[in-house]
């Protein structure tokens, strides 16, 4: 899993804006989750994957949890942060999906919450994007995330 020092520049850039409680949508195998809670943060961790969440287990994260981003809901508490890093803002879907999911996830933040989240324009590059992720990740000689 990628060091800090090897995140990419938008992403520290980006996550230097996370305040308070923090529910970190697509963990992963919970680099960042993982990174946020060394540094005192209350984070809480969700992934479709019982894999994902079990390395992040194993990892030392406190809170991960088997959940797939359609299933959230007020019973996870109240988040001031919400992250969809590693192009997780996909995970909505579909523009229906997106609204209906974003409507859900402002039941469950405080009134100056943010969402920080990372996204890719398909249209923007040459081949195909797993193509682009693979060139990412040879290039970091590890897997990214
Ligand atoms: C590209 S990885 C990003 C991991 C992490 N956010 C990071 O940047 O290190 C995407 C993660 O989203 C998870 N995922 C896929 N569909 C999901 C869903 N519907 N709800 C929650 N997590 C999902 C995958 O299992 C995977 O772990």
């Amino acid at each position: 899993m990628a060091k800090y020092e090897n995140w990419r520049v938008h992403e520290k850039k980006a996550l230097r804006y996370a305040a308070g409680r923090t529910l970190d949508v697509g963990c992963g195998g919970g680099r960042i989750s993982l990174y946020f809670q060394k540094r005192g943060f209350d984070v809480f961790g969700i992934d479709i994957s019982p894999l994902a969440v079990k390395v992040c287990k194993l990892r030392g994260v406190k809170n991960a949890r088997v959940v797939s981003i359609t299933e959230v809901n007020s019973k996870l508490g109240v988040f001031d942060t919400i992250l969809m890093i590693g192009y997780n803002f996909g995970l909505f879907g579909n523009p229906a999906r997106a609204k209906r999911l974003l409507r859900k996830l402002r039941q469950l933040t405080s009134r100056s919450a943010l969402i920080i989240a990372e996204s890719v324009d398909p249209y923007q590059y040459q081949g195909t994007i797993s193509s682009r992720l693979s060139q990412t990740q040879s290039k970091q000689g590890q897997d990214g995330w």
